[in-house]
């Protein structure tokens, strides 16, 4: 399972990168905000340190506009992936920039259908938003089951990007489906490394290890 994140805080990148686990950054407009700076310097700056596709978002809603905007971005650098929503014009701007061979990724998928739609309109990758649909008493993870079980059927070459993800449920669950990407915030990656009985063990581990009065490597080592 790929690991993406899902902020636009460069500071909060840079943390993670030497991790090794960052295979890509999904921004949209609300975590563009946040940082209240540029949207072009933000996202050419996290292009610059991150290989992986980044995802940036159009704000158009109409196709021309959407168009434009979406090979604007994909300007800035090679591995832009352009998102666009889940509407009518949104999928005829996937299928326009996945046709010049421009990575999209699809936004604000909520149901099998849209997610249909999606891959055959040429996206590389769908974002179902797990979180938010759990939010209104719907199963999030039943929807990604849903697709994985769609796409394989019809061996779309869509990408599944779980989105919108709150919990280490969301992310076992989705990599036990068989999903091939989840986008997460810095703090849920931060929290996959945690369990208290690591903690415990390494603690009883050195505490045992000190009593020897030894050292791995030798003062004349
Ligand atoms: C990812 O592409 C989405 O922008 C993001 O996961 C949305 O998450 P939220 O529902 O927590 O805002």
């Amino acid at each position: 399972m790929k690991f993406f994140i899902d902020t636009a805080d460069i500071e909060q990148i840079k943390e993670i990168l030497p991790t090794g686990l960052v295979d890509g950054v999904t921004t949209n407009p609300s975590l563009i905000a946040k940082q209240g700076k540029d949207m072009r310097g933000i996202i050419e700056s996290i292009c610059e340190i991150v290989k992986g596709p980044v995802s940036a978002e159009v704000t158009a809603t109409d196709y021309e506009n959407m168009k434009k905007e979406g090979l604007y971005l994909s300007s800035i650098a090679k591995n832009i992936a352009v998102k666009v929503p889940l509407t009518e014009d949104g999928l005829k701007t996937c299928r326009e920039l996945s046709n010049k061979g421009i990575m999209v990724n699809v936004t604000l998928c909520f149901s099998a259908g849209q997610a249909i739609l999606a891959a055959k309109s040429g996206a590389t990758f769908i974002s179902p938003f797990v979180g938010r649909l759990d939010d209104i008493n719907e199963s999030g993870i039943g929807l990604i089951k849903e697709i994985y079980e769609i796409y394989k059927n019809y061996n779309f070459q869509t990408s599944i990007l779980v989105a919108s993800v709150r919990s280490m449920e969301h992310i076992i669950e989705s990599a036990k489906i068989g999903a091939q990407i989840a986008t997460l915030p810095p703090k849920l990656i931060k929290e996959l490394f945690i369990h208290p009985l690591t903690d415990k063990g390494l603690k009883a581990f050195l505490e045992d290890w000190k009593k020897t009065g030894q050292k791995i490597i030798p003062d004349n080592g």
